[in-house]
């Protein structure tokens, strides 16, 4: 195993899920752990190696060093970024402030053949240098070396961008080669996690199932969990990691606000209620949300009355299940599907000394207001890596890669007022727009549409344009078709769905929904547009 001392950067859970790429087991811990504490984790004999995560702060500015035991261990040290600059300072060297501020791209000149770099470059100079593309982001940096060491890489304006101790195997970079602009960064963490410290490549997702299952139990105990499921990937998985680790002691809560996808809400219970046997409290509360949602248009005021009206309807449920267990407690956890991206969306990676826990944005509030502790096993990972645990949860396929769906549903996709009747109609020709987007399958590269596409679904315009059906005149409303392409969601291209596509999508839906008869297909970028309508 390795140990990752987290001095608090932003991406030290990059370095975690790098580790795992590598297929590596590894555990991430405060670096304000004591000495003793890093020894007691080491008896077992299965520490192979440690890695000094970055800070946000400077050295200047905090006095975070590593726990000595670190480096009396006898095991390999790498250390990135802040972790470079203590180590540098606790083995005997020196950092300085830089009036020259480094952030960003950078390429780095490797320096002779260390361990940690050898073999391994971006390009060549002509000189015959290897050169490596990086991401760089400090102020500070070292200008002395501690006994021992060797400069490994250099910038023309960071003399010592990475420094080694061959004979102790310490290795440390400037630059932050877990985050993706690192080009060879992955290869440098397997390089070290495997080769330098020896650890074995037997680590799966299967047994984050067991850590993870380990680690609720231990957390919750005997006492009692609810989980706001929604069908999403996020709320889908926890409920299956939970229910793995304490079966019966998680009830979950699904709202069906009349604003699901097509029959999302019986494949929910299908799947949760019928194949894992979970407890599944199904409100059906469609009546309510489209009660309150009557005379409204605009978007924002739709969004906030959906949200408020969630909140209730899990609050009132939550109390009745406490009503209806009358003895016992209630439940005394709420679990959240939040996942690593959320967590710092709301702030709560910027330091290890900050970790008030934000809740998740779609239930913002709730677990003050229940009075309930946070339970969110899934905070540590990455959206792909949530996918993946899915899978081996045994989550269906189609579940798990679903994309996207926000949470106030298809009462962003309905624009202007929210009916039953508007609904109903998008859901069915939505529906017809997902099931094509599967059966047409994309020669050159052997998948289908769905999975060529980060996000499809289909807008409802309450307008109505005239057309022509058989011998008669109709007048109907129209949908719009949208299926964009992105990585992050903040930019995205509209996809070029093939002709043939559209056309026998267009032709279903004008066919066999009666109450739409034109269908367009939305040509705009994100930005200016956005992905959603609303
Ligand atoms: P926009 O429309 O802003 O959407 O380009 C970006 C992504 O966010 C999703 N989205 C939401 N997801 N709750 C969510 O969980 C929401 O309230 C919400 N609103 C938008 C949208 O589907 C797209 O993937």
């Amino acid at each position: 195993k390795i140990l990752i001392l987290d001095f608090g950067s932003q991406v030290t859970q990059l370095i975690a899920r790098r580790v795992r790429e590598a297929h590596v087991y590894c555990e991430v811990h405060p670096c304000d752990v004591s000495s003793d504490w890093v020894r007691e984790f080491a008896a077992d004999g299965k520490l192979r190696g440690v890695i000094l995560s970055g800070s946000h702060a400077s050295v200047y500015e905090v006095d975070d060093r590593a726990p000595d035991a670190v480096f009396e261990l006898g095991l390999p040290v790498l250390g990135i970024c802040y972790g470079m600059q203590t180590m540098a300072t606790q083995l005997g060297g020196k950092v300085e402030g830089s009036h020259h501020r480094e952030f960003g791209y950078a390429e780095v000149r490797a320096h002779g053949e260390t361990s940690l770099l050898k073999g391994i470059e971006d390009f060549a100079t002509d000189e015959g240098n290897s050169m490596l593309k990086v991401w760089m982001s400090h102020g500070d940096k070292v200008t002395q070396l501690p006994p021992g060491f060797e400069v490994m890489c250099s910038t023309p304006s960071c003399p010592i961008a990475g420094m080694a101790d061959e004979a102790r195997r310490y290795y440390a970079v400037q630059f932050h080669p877990e985050v993706t602009h690192s080009v060879q960064g992955q290869a440098m963490l397997d390089r070290f996690v495997r080769d330098i410290c020896g650890a074995a490549p037997d680590w799966i997702m299967g047994d984050y199932i067991e850590e993870a299952v380990a680690k609720i139990r231990e957390q919750v105990g005997d006492e009692e969990v609810i989980l706001g499921l929604s069908g999403g990937v996020d709320s889908s998985v926890a409920a299956a990691l939970i229910h793995r680790a304490i079966g019966d002691q998680l009830t979950c809560v699904f709202v069906d606000h009349g604003l699901l996808r097509l029959n999302e809400g019986d494949m929910v219970m299908e799947m949760f209620a019928g194949k894992l046997h979970a407890k599944v409290v199904r409100v059906d509360a469609a009546d309510l949300f489209l009660g309150e949602l009557a005379g409204v248009s605009e978007p924002e005021q739709k969004r906030k009355i959906i949200g408020r009206l969630f909140v209730d309807v899990f609050k009132a449920e939550a109390s009745k299940l406490k009503a209806a267990n009358a003895g016992s407690k209630g439940a005394t956890f709420l679990a959240q599907g939040t996942i690593y991206p959320d967590v710092i969306e709301s702030g709560g990676a910027k330091s290890k000394k900050a970790v008030t826990i934000k809740s998740h944005h779609n239930v913002g509030g709730l677990p003050e207001q229940l009075g309930l502790k946070l339970l969110e096993p899934l905070r540590d990972l990455f959206k792909d890596e949530v996918r993946e645990l899915g899978v081996a949860l045994g989550l269906p396929r189609n579940m798990v890669y679903r994309h996207p769906f926000p949470g106030p549903g298809l009462g962003v996709r309905i624009l202007g007022e929210v009916k039953k009747e508007y609904a109903d109609l998008l859901r069915r020709a939505d529906a017809i727009f997902n099931e094509e987007l599967y059966n047409f399958v994309d020669a050159a590269s052997g998948k289908n549409w769905y999975e060529l596409t980060s996000q499809a679904f289909t807008v409802f315009l309450p307008v109505k344009s005239v057309g022509v059906m058989g011998d008669g005149r109709t007048y109907d409303y129209v949908v719009a078709l949208r299926a964009v392409q992105t990585s992050d969601f903040m930019t995205a291209d509209w996809a070029e769905l093939p002709y043939a596509l559209l056309k026998k999508v267009s032709g279903r839906i004008i066919n066999e929904v009666r109450g739409i008869n034109r269908v367009t297909y939305d040509v705009s970028t994100k930005p200016p547009a956005t992905i959603e309508w609303e």
